[in-house]
């Protein structure tokens, strides 16, 4: 028999990184989990982990989302966590590889906030949390229509906020900085080759998958019960200055460590 007494949570991409320690604190804080992941592997060993259930399933897949969500008795919380880049120049930037982008990162979250809101609507309520990134304000060369992704889930989740907000369902996004999972591991380690690195962000190191679940977990809790519509900047520091730029124009070398504060020269 179904165990309808926990409240029940989807986190989608939660194969590995932010997804899987997302799932770890959203048990620890009593849910069920549905471990969504294209990998079925990893859907199979995140539920094993949080004692829930494996779902492996493509998140762009509306029916099979449509279908998954109908055989649920309950949904109260939703991660749309899944998310994908294809780092290229604009100009090398393929229309194929954008809507790739797009498709996992702005619609599926659609898809999935669509489906689930008449479930969560019947049980009172809910939250939904959405993964932006902190490439939305930090915006950098190279890293194709990944970053415009991530803006346009902030304004769904904006206008999701005003939509659903009557109907007891608060939803929230995550702007992470360089985290390290799976997905980003051998880019961190190349930019940490003979640069600065993680030591040009104000709390100086790498931000960790747990960083992100601990205020996913948050957002979902009754902590957070009177916010909706907001993005959480998760992220060291990165985004709140050029303090990596203003670094290699004093001509810091990688061992100095937060110097006293000294203006730049001007030419
Ligand atoms: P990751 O690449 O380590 O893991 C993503 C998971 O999503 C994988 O298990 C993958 O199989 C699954 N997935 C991808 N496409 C899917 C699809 N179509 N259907 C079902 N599952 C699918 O990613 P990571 O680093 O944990 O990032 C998670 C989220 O956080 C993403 O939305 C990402 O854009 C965002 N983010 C991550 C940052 C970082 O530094 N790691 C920084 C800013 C945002």
């Amino acid at each position: 028999m179904k165990d309808t007494t926990r409240p029940v949570a989807i986190v989608t991409g939660a194969g590995q990184g932010i997804g899987l320690s997302t799932s770890l604190a959203l048990a620890d804080a009593g849910h069920h989990v549905m471990c969504v992941d294209l990998n079925a592997q990893g859907a199979k060993a995140a539920a094993a982990l949080v004692d829930g259930t494996a779902v492996p399933m493509d998140v762009t897949d509306e029916r099979a989302v449509v279908e998954f969500v109908g055989s649920l008795d309950r949904c109260d919380v939703l991660v749309s966590n899944a998310g994908i880049w294809r780092f290229a120049p604009l100009l090398e930037t393929t229309v194929d590889d954008a809507e790739a982008v797009l498709k996992v990162n702005l619609l599926a979250p659609l898809i999935w906030l669509k489906a689930v809101v008449p479930l969560m609507s019947e049980g009172g309520g809910g939250s939904i949390v959405h993964l932006a990134s902190s490439a939305v304000r930090a915006v950098a060369t190279g890293v194709g229509i990944y970053p415009a992704s991530k803006a346009a889930v902030i304004t769904l989740t904006e206008q999701a906020a005003l939509e659903l907000g009557p109907r007891g369902i608060r939803v929230n996004a995550v702007a992470p900085g360089r985290i390290v999972t799976g997905g980003t591991a051998a880019r961190v380690a190349k930019q940490d080759e003979g640069t600065l690195g993680a030591r040009a962000l104000p709390l100086g190191r790498w931000g960790d998958p747990d960083d992100i679940a601990r205020t996913i977990a948050f957002l979902c809790s009754p902590a957070a019960s009177y916010m909706t519509g907001q993005v959480l900047w998760v992220d060291g520091g990165l985004t709140i200055g050029t303090n990596e730029y203003l670094r290699v124009v004093r001509g810091l070398k990688a061992s100095e460590q937060n110097p006293p504060y000294e203006e730049p020269p001007l030419d």
